[in-house]
């Protein structure tokens, strides 16, 4: 009747049998302060309350970027993102896409990483490429500017 999420069986399945499900693609900056432990009190919570709502995804974190990829059912994702807004652990957030459908999901399981730099521009230019949106360019530039004055040495390990 219910599945591993406490969902009611069948509540979140389309015509084509497949959840309806929501995502969030963003990626910001870590505000000053931001080190590995709070990282990992971040990821540490995260995993629990993702885990109690239904929400999967992955969170990549290199110099001082982050880049995370969620998705579930619409209400708790929709929470989830206006808590993301309004966490001071972390600005500059560009939204790089978001969006329902009726899919299998991309991430089963909540996973993190941590990646080389040279990752995270790679990541980063292709959604500079892919966006016309004047505040998202905006805030990309900044970010890629960042990586290039020099955190590309200041690497935070997770
Ligand atoms: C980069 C980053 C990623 C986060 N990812 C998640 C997440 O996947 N799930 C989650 O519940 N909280 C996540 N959080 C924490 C949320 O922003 C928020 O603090 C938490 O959901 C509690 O929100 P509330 O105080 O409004 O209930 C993340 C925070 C940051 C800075």
């Amino acid at each position: 009747m219910f599945d591993e999420y406490g969902i009611p069986r069948g509540a979140e399945l389309g015509e084509a049998g497949l959840p309806a499900l929501q995502h969030f693609v963003y990626c910001s900056r870590a505000s000053d302060g931001v080190d590995d432990t709070e990282v990992g009190r971040i990821v540490e919570s995260a995993q629990r309350r993702n885990l109690a709502c239904g929400i999967t995804g992955v969170l990549v974190f290199g110099s001082g970027v982050f880049f995370q990829w969620i998705e579930g059912p619409a209400a708790p994702m929709q929470k989830l993102i206006a808590s993301l807004y309004d966490d001071p652990r972390h600005y500059d957030i560009v939204s790089l896409d978001q969006s329902e459908e009726k899919r299998e999901r991309l991430y089963p399981n909540w996973d993190m990483e941590k990646v080389e730099a040279e990752d995270i521009r790679l990541v980063l230019q292709d959604a500079l490429e892919s966006t016309d949106n004047k505040t998202s360019v905006a805030a990309l530039r900044r970010i890629l500017k960042q990586l290039d004055a020099g955190s590309l040495h200041a690497l935070r390990q997770i």
